[in-house]
């Protein structure tokens, strides 16, 4: 077939199911070396691989709870090895209504090419798995593994690198027949394949899933925006990520040279914007100009923010509008932009959204700054609820006192220059004494982003506020009249 429709080179192949089973087998094949480009499979692992799957799993209890869910999985696979009682099942209908009650999305097989389907289970299962070969590709291979995928589990066939060195491993969502609910999903990701194997730009989603050879760091391959990040937790944020092997997306109103310099120190790539998160235009084209330069990111942390003092009454229109744009609408610009490429992507991915202790902390320092911070507490909790079915996290982190240049470039309504300076430097002093610093928060945002936590709080006294305002929160209303 192969000479058929590409004579002339190698081709490329695209397979699902038991075609893919099929195409695994080709491509491993001595026969056909040199005629294959690249290969993606999508649901359908090469039966050799799972028969050694299977083996080192069971030897390994740590892998026992991966083994015995795919075993219960695969039921049916027993129940085809029977005879005549499967023909019954799929000729009486019985198969298609149980098959769609499981899976709305499942197609109902014509009766014939499920009853002539069974002999692929019958000819192939038994002797594969029991004893399975050793299959090497040696052509670039990507595997996409949809998340609720009801007959093949991700880690059957995806922890294939000892077979196919050259390996993407992509997490999709959908379900088993995601080729047929949207199509456009696995097209995008075999044609991306394809544009790099004949020499074209790796794109992002490329790059984040290949199974690299040794470790590149916790993030390796993935992408990380901040916003907010030429100074303090973004800057310290930026880096952590570029430590453990990401690349990085900055973005400010600040100059990003500096920071853009120390990430590309540590052999990350670095993509720079100037923009102002309060502005809805220039995020919305911000969020366009990242996704065609660098591609959909991974990950993106809401982190750019103002300090806002004085009390409601004096606090004035101005100042009350320009700390909820960047403070709440900046974190709503972010959250709303991405979150979206997020789930058009379909491969997952987290949004962290930086809130503070005050949110929970009733005061009469900071009322609106900790407005702003209550109402991104609850955006983000919100929008984790919304795009948990989607398969992106969302965090919120509230850090305490974190000693940045927050404090020194904080407004105090109502006060005037001189007053202002006084005060500045007052609370500065006060943030350098209590010294946390903000790479404490950086790593506590890179444990979020890992462990999937809804909030983290990262010094003792944003875990005493929260844990007041969850226990005894009248103590915190008494406070209040107080601070
Ligand atoms: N420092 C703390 O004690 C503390 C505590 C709790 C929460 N936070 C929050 O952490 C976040 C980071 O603050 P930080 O302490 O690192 O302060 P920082 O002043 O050191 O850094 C804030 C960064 O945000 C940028 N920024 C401000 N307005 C912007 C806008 N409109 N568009 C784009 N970028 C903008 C600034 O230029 C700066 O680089 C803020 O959201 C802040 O509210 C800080």
């Amino acid at each position: 077939m192969l000479d058929a429709v590409c004579p002339d080179r190698p081709a490329h192949l695209l397979a699902h199911d038991w075609g893919s089973v099929q195409t695994w087998h080709a491509v491993t094949d001595e026969r056909l070396r040199g005629r294959v480009a690249s290969f993606t499979s999508v649901s359908g692992p090469c039966l050799d691989h799972v028969g050694h799957w299977f083996r080192t799993g069971l030897r390994s209890p740590s892998q026992w709870g991966a083994v015995l869910k795919q075993a219960l999985h695969s039921t049916y696979v027993g129940f085809f090895q029977l005879p005549v009682v499967p023909e019954l099942t799929i000729r009486s209908g019985l198969l298609a209504r149980i098959l769609r009650s499981s899976d709305p999305e499942e197609p109902a097989p014509s009766t014939s090419d499920a009853v002539h389907g069974l002999n692929l289970y019958r000819a192939n299962m038994t002797r594969r798995l029991s004893r399975p070969a050793e299959r090497y590709a040696d052509v670039p291979v990507q595997v996409l593994a949809p998340a609720r995928d009801a007959y093949v589990t991700p880690p059957m066939h995806t922890r294939v690198e000892r077979w196919a060195p050259d390996l993407r491993v992509r997490h999709i969502s959908g379900g088993h027949w995601v080729p047929r609910a949207a199509p456009e999903r696995i097209a995008r990701a075999a044609a991306e394949l394809v544009d790099h194997v004949e020499g074209g730009r790796q794109a992002r989603s490329l790059k984040r899933a290949r199974v690299a050879p040794r470790p590149v760091g916790r993030f390796g391959g993935r992408l990380a925006l901040v916003t907010g990040a030429a100074s303090g937790i973004g800057r310290a944020t930026a880096l952590a990520f570029a430590d453990e092997g990401a690349d990085v997306v900055l973005a400010d109103v600040a100059p990003l040279g500096p920071v853009a310099e120390e990430v590309r120190a540590r052999g990350a790539e670095v993509f720079t914007h100037t923009v102002d998160v309060s502005d809805a235009e220039a995020m919305a084209a911000f969020a366009a100009r990242v996704a065609a330069e660098s591609g959909v990111p991974d990950i993106v942390v809401n982190n750019a923010g103002i300090g806002m003092a004085g009390s409601i009454v004096d606090t004035t229109l101005a100042d009350w509008e320009r700390v909820v744009d960047v403070n709440l609408w900046g974190v709503i610009h972010g959250s709303r932009l991405f979150a979206r490429q997020l789930v058009e992507l379909g491969e997952g991915g987290h949004i962290v959204n930086v809130s503070s202790m005050s949110a929970y902390l009733p005061n009469t320092v900071l009322p609106a700054y900790s407005t702003t911070k209550a109402a991104v507490l609850h955006l983000t909790e919100c929008l984790r609820a919304e795009l948990a079915g989607a398969g992106v996290g969302v965090s919120a982190v509230c850090p305490g006192v974190v000693r940045t240049a927050i404090a020194a470039t904080t407004t105090f309504s109502g006060a005037d220059a001189t007053a202002q300076e006084a005060k500045r430097r007052e609370s500065d002093r006060m943030f350098a004494r209590r010294n946390f610093p903000p790479e404490r928060v950086a790593a506590d945002i890179l444990r979020a982003v890992e462990r999937d936590r809804p909030v983290v709080r990262p010094s003792v006294e944003a875990k005493v506020v929260g844990a007041a305002a969850r226990f005894t929160p009248s103590l915190l209303r008494a406070a209040a009249r107080r601070i």
